[in-house]
């Protein structure tokens, strides 16, 4: 599990932080981003799309609610603000988004908490009181391992079997 935390002191940095995450996002990857109105989750998502190759037109989609980019794959942004229930984020044709083989950018990700996939990276972004222009940024991907069924199974054996390998002893 990848666990980040850093402060940045522009948006100039926030970009910067995007882009190396976009690095490590593949096919099919969940962005969940979270914080405050103005925290920078829009920043955040530039950062992202300029790092997977999206060269312009990256806004907040607040009054869209979904924006599509082309990058080296299919972005999609999404924008749960101004959308409250349930009913509404499913109707956005969310579990869609989330399966598919696009690379989905979720702000207001925790409007929609239960409906995100187990398996997602998670960005909160907070302000730092009395400082104006930095953002305390924690990046989390959450990977979670299902151990019951088949290839849990298979999963087990195999640490099981690396763990042997590396104290032979025990
Ligand atoms: N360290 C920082 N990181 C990101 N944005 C910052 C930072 N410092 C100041 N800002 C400003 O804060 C605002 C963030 O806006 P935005 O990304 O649209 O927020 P959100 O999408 O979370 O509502 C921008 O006006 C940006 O210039
Ligand atoms: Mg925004």
């Amino acid at each position: 599990m990848d666990n980040w935390i850093t402060v940045t002191h522009s948006e100039k940095e926030t970009l910067g932080v995007g882009r190396m995450l976009a690095s490590r996002l593949a096919k099919g990857d969940v962005v969940a981003l979270m914080g405050e109105l103005g925290a920078g989750k829009t920043v955040m998502v530039k950062g992202i799309c300029a790092g997977l190759g999206v060269k312009k037109g990256v806004r907040s989609p607040s009054f869209v609610l979904m924006a599509r980019y082309e990058g080296r794959v299919p972005i999609y942004h999404i924008d749960l603000y101004r959308l409250n229930s349930t009913q509404d984020i499913l109707g956005l044709g969310f579990h869609e988004f989330i399966n598919g083989s696009g690379i989905s950018l979720i702000e207001w990700a925790e409007k929609a908490k239960g409906l995100l996939p187990p398996n997602r990276w998670e960005v909160e972004l907070k302000y730092v009181p009395g400082e104006e222009k930095a953002r305390d940024i924690h990046i989390q991907h959450i990977v979670k391992l299902r151990l019951p069924g088949p290839c849990g199974h298979t999963i087990h054996g195999r640490l099981r079997s690396s763990s042997e390998r590396l104290a032979p002893d025990r």
